[in-house]
């Protein structure tokens, strides 16, 4: 079992460049089905979510290589509608590839995606809104069979809450149904935007994405592309904490300042300095923060949830008090008994919690309870006083590529063991 070993207080210098985005690259690998020919990926991140991905595409027939940030992926072998639970199980968000199948073939089979360390993550939303574009789906026992007796065709489909995942299988599943599709309160993820770009690539007709209505035009034949992922917003406001956490001074290249903006607004109430120039991002910490008064995650604009950890272990040794609300995820404070071991002072009533600033954070040995979770664990042990080693590096290792290397490069004392 490797663990990270951290050896903190060292200030964070240099620059570095941003992985691509793990969350536009999923749901753009499960749309790579539709279009039955070769869809190269570039700034794809070599992450297990992605490879998770792969080996679901492989297991349906497809044909995919992945080399230096290259993903190619060729659908035109697709010769299975049914992904096995062991499959599902691997990674969380195989349920994208509902509506990809179904869009392909008429025809989906797998087992409901288990829920994960950060809640239940129901698929209602995403099962009401493809049963409305005409699929017919049974509930088996915890598998679901899928089919489209009549066909796929439009339909005028209201989210009730914006949901990314259900906003893509809609997206992906309606590009080649009869018809016209209008989805009203759509999520905005700049990830929609970017999943928008890869199918109208295709020949697609998909519009209004970003604006929270999203409308499909279904066309006969989607055709092979070649694609770049966005950067990833997460990724980077993941390395904005760790600095701050040091007080540190980075430049951020290869990145959309403007996918960060709620993010980069709490930095800069936290004290630190923050100058755009271009597609980088140059921050400067001061030697302590100061807390900001409420963070609450939202749907995109607004701060997104998965910057929640991260933030909240670079403000545990802040000067003052942090009220957070967490108003995406049932259960997003997993790694708030990671932090108190480091002797964060920081009290959870459900959705609810309130960090009081500490002088110093001391090492500890702790354990990453999911992806997030770990990303704060060694965003506290760069600040913190001491070693301190953090275990659970499977969850790390979703969505954050080689980390420990990016840190080390910036002047951290990040090793894996
Ligand atoms: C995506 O998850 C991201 N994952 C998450 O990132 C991110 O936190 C989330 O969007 C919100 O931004 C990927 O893109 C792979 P949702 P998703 O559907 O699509 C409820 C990370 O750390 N809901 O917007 O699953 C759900 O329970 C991950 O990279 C329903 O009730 O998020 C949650 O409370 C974590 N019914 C809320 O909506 C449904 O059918 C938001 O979920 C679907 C969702």
């Amino acid at each position: 079992m490797s663990r990270l070993v951290i050896d903190g207080m060292k200030r964070l210098r240099g620059e570095t460049c941003v992985q691509g985005s793990k969350n536009s690259a999923l749901p753009i690998l499960a749309a790579a089905l539709l279009c039955g020919e070769e869809s190269i990926i570039h700034n794809c991140p070599d992450l297990s979510d992605v490879s998770g991905s792969a080996n679901i595409l492989r297991y349906l027939g497809c044909n995919v290589s992945f080399s230096n940030g290259t993903l190619v992926c060729d659908s035109r072998g697709l010769c299975r509608t049914d992904i096995p639970n062991s499959l599902m199980r691997e990674m969380r968000s195989s349920i994208i590839f509902l509506g990809a199948l179904l869009g392909r073939t008429g025809a989906a089979q797998m087992s409901f995606p288990g829920g994960c360390e950060i809640g239940p993550r129901p698929i209602d939303l995403h099962l009401k809104a493809l049963s409305e574009l005409g699929a017919d789906i049974k509930d088996e026992h915890g598998v679901f069979r899928c089919t489209a007796p009549n066909g796929l065709h439009g339909a005028n489909i209201s989210l009730s809450f914006p949901s990314v995942g259900a906003t893509e299988n809609i997206m992906i599943c309606a590009c080649t149904a009869e018809g016209t599709t209008v989805i009203t309160n759509a999520a905005r993820e700049p990830e929609i935007c970017d999943l928008a770009d890869y199918l109208n690539s295709c020949g697609a007709s998909v519009s209004g994405a970003g604006e929270g209505t999203v409308i499909i035009e279904g066309v006969q034949k989607l055709h092979g592309t070649s694609h770049s992922v966005i950067p990833d917003r997460i990724a980077a406001a993941t390395l904005l904490s760790c600095c701050a956490s040091t007080g540190g001074r980075i430049r951020l290249n290869r990145t959309i300042p403007s996918h960060l903006g709620a993010v980069l607004s709490i930095f800069e109430e936290c004290g630190c300095d923050v100058d755009i120039q271009g597609s980088s991002i140059v921050m400067d910490s001061p030697h302590r923060l100061s807390a900001p008064k409420i963070v609450r995650t939202m749907p995109y604009p607004g701060f997104p949830t998965d910057a929640q950890a991260p933030v909240m272990a670079m403000i545990a040794g802040a000067r003052g008090t942090t009220l957070f609300v967490e108003n995406i995820f049932e259960n997003r404070y997993l790694h708030v008994s990671g932090l108190l071991r480091m002797g964060a002072n920081i009290k959870v009533e459900g959705r609810v919690a309130v960090s009081q600033g500490v002088e110093l954070l001391h090492g500890a040995e702790v354990e990453a309870m999911d992806l997030r979770g770990a990303a704060a664990l060694i965003t506290a042990g760069l600040g913190a006083e001491g070693r301190t080693t953090v275990e659970g590096l499977k969850y790390l290792d979703r969505g954050y590529e080689n980390i420990e290397v990016t840190l080390s490069g910036l002047g951290g004392e990040v090793r894996r063991v």
